[in-house]
């Protein structure tokens, strides 16, 4: 057995409690219009980096880029694109979703994971034209940062209505759908910008940057059409309205047990005045406060982000004309897509572990193997007359199955594992460390990789390699399975894991005492 489970039956799935209902066609419409939330994260994602490849978007707004790039064929290839500014364009977004994550979490906690999700559309619009008809710098980094806004929004509150609208054995794989929507907004941007680049005006990037106002009226809408989850009505005093709702999603007329289940984490929420301060704070939260930090900082530390945001840039840096270097963009998109579809079969039937194991040591090998070769082509000093086509062919093969492993592990279940492992009182104030880790991480890596690939060359690959390497240990050791658990009997996985049980039962936390026992009661009552 796997050391991270000391036996705990629930832990590992075997006595899981259960509640009547079925899979209705009411709870799919709503997780997939709600997962639209994704479209808007995922288009931003995949657009700034075909964008910041175009010629005449560079000579408006970053001449000097446009200038290094073109004044000298020899230059080390490492270094051509590095730009302090030009990165700034891609990461200031992260960093203002970092901080609208915190709005956004206590909006909510107080008015619903609905509101959110409008506030989250309307404001990304706004960004959206503002950087498509962007006439200076000042403009397209104010519209840079609504859409940042707009982000924080969506990344806090979707993966969290995900998660409570989700029949407890359904919830992986209804979640990962804000991944599968993350990656289809890439790969449009992806796509868009392929074709954007060719229009030969100048003005190909009005176009894709303008585009992104298509998902957040999706989102916009979908927000306005759906309703709000049972957890968050109950969580606002609308008890008779959540029940009905229950049933509805539900498809049974006997949601008893959940719904007690419910109102009795409403009532333990009722006692914790200072989400934050608790999460912060208490012991009990110690376990649940490790995962919220460094599940996405690792996330961020496997060196996704420089394929997301940098594929079109990088693959230019290895010697791909424009063209190419913007379809392998679209390429790695293409894999990303249909990887992601492979956890959303699997994250409930083989459990998030070995997801996240496997995808692990693919990423690891891969990325040494991507070293290895462009260590080999271009060595330290960057400079290579020629790229032979299986040479670059070779690479964006080794990069797809790095992005593949990505796609099925770390990608979606670094978004799905945090959202499902809080109690309620600290669901949307956890959430929000979460989205923040995650925002502030994205902004490092945005911000240093093109500075760090002049520095670090081949190297950067073995730099993200290690904190893989990292990473899948410390899964091995310190993630227990969360599979087939409902979301409010969570408490139990932690009660019974052989590390982080010792926080668990501290007598100066009443409440967490509370919590665990009646809902390890309830649950035996039930099994
Ligand atoms: C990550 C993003 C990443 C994307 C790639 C998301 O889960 O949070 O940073 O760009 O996956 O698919």
């Amino acid at each position: 057995m796997a050391p991270g489970f000391d036996g705990g039956s629930r832990a590992t799935g075997g006595n899981a409690p259960s509640y009547p209902g079925k899979l209705t066609p009411y709870v799919i419409i709503t997780v997939l219009a709600g997962a639209a939330g994704g479209l808007i994260f995922g288009f931003d994602l995949g657009i700034s980096g075909g964008v910041t490849s175009m010629a005449p978007f560079l000579q408006k707004f970053f001449p000097e880029v446009y200038e290094k790039e073109h004044a000298d064929t020899s230059t080390n290839q490492y270094c051509k694109f590095d730009s302090q500014k030009l990165q700034l364009f891609t990461s200031s977004l992260y960093l203002a979703a970092l901080v609208a994550s915190f709005i956004a979490a206590a909006v909510t906690k107080k008015f619903g994971r609905r509101i959110s999700m409008m506030i989250a559309g309307f404001i990304f619009l706004i960004g959206a034209a503002l950087t498509g008809a962007a006439v200076h710098i000042a403009m397209l980094i104010g519209g840079r940062l609504l859409l940042g806004v707009g982000v924080g929004f969506a990344n806090q509150s979707v993966p969290l209505y995900l998660s409570e609208m989700s029949p407890y054995n359904y919830r992986g794989r209804f979640n990962v759908c804000f991944q599968l929507m993350v990656t289809v907004g890439i790969l449009c941007a992806n796509v868009i910008n392929y074709f954007t680049a060719k229009i030969s005006g100048g003005w190909g990037w009005r176009v894709s940057l303008g585009l992104a106002g298509v998902p957040a009226l999706i989102i916009l809408i979908a927000s306005f059409c759906l309703s709000d989850t049972p957890n968050s009505m109950i969580q606002r005093g609308k008890e008779t309205e959540a029940k009905a709702l229950l049933k509805r999603i539900r498809g049974v007329n006997n949601v008893d047990a959940e719904f007690n289940d419910m109102v009795a984490a409403k009532n333990e929420a009722n006692l914790v005045k200072n989400p934050m301060q608790n999460l912060l704070n208490k012991r009990c939260y110690r376990p649940q406060l490790t995962m919220t930090i460094l599940i996405p900082f690792f996330q961020q530390f496997t060196g996704i982000n420089v394929i997301t945001f940098y594929a079109p840039v990088l693959f230019k840096s290895l010697g791909f004309k424009d063209d190419a270097s913007l379809m392998s963009a679209v390429i790695t998109g293409v894999v990303n897509m249909f990887a992601t579809g492979v956890s959303i079969y699997g994250c409930d039937r083989w459990g998030r572990r070995s997801l996240f194991l496997e995808g692990g040591v693919q990423m690891f090998v891969f990325q040494v193997i991507i070293a290895a070769l462009i260590g080999w082509k271009f060595g330290v000093s960057g400079n290579v007359a020629n790229i032979q086509t299986w040479f670059a062919a070779l690479v964006v093969g080794c990069i797809c199955v790095y992005v593949a492993g990505f796609a099925w592990s770390w990608g979606p279940l670094g978004w799905l594992y945090p959202s499902e492992i809080f109690p309620l009182e600290i669901r949307s104030a956890a959430q929000s460390v979460t989205v923040a880790v995650n925002m502030v991480f994205t902004f490092i890596v945005g911000q240093c990789f093109l500075t760090m690939l002049c520095a670090m060359k081949y190297g950067l690959f073995i730099f993200f390699a290690f904190f893989v390497a990292v990473m899948t240990v410390f899964c091995y050791f310190f993630m227990p399975e969360t599979k087939n658990i409902p979301i409010e009997e969570m408490t139990q996985v932690w009660r019974s894991h052989w590390f982080w049980k010792r926080f668990m039962n501290d007598p100066n936390d009443p409440v967490n005492m509370a919590v665990g026992m009646s809902r390890l009661d309830d649950a035996d009552d039930r099994v």
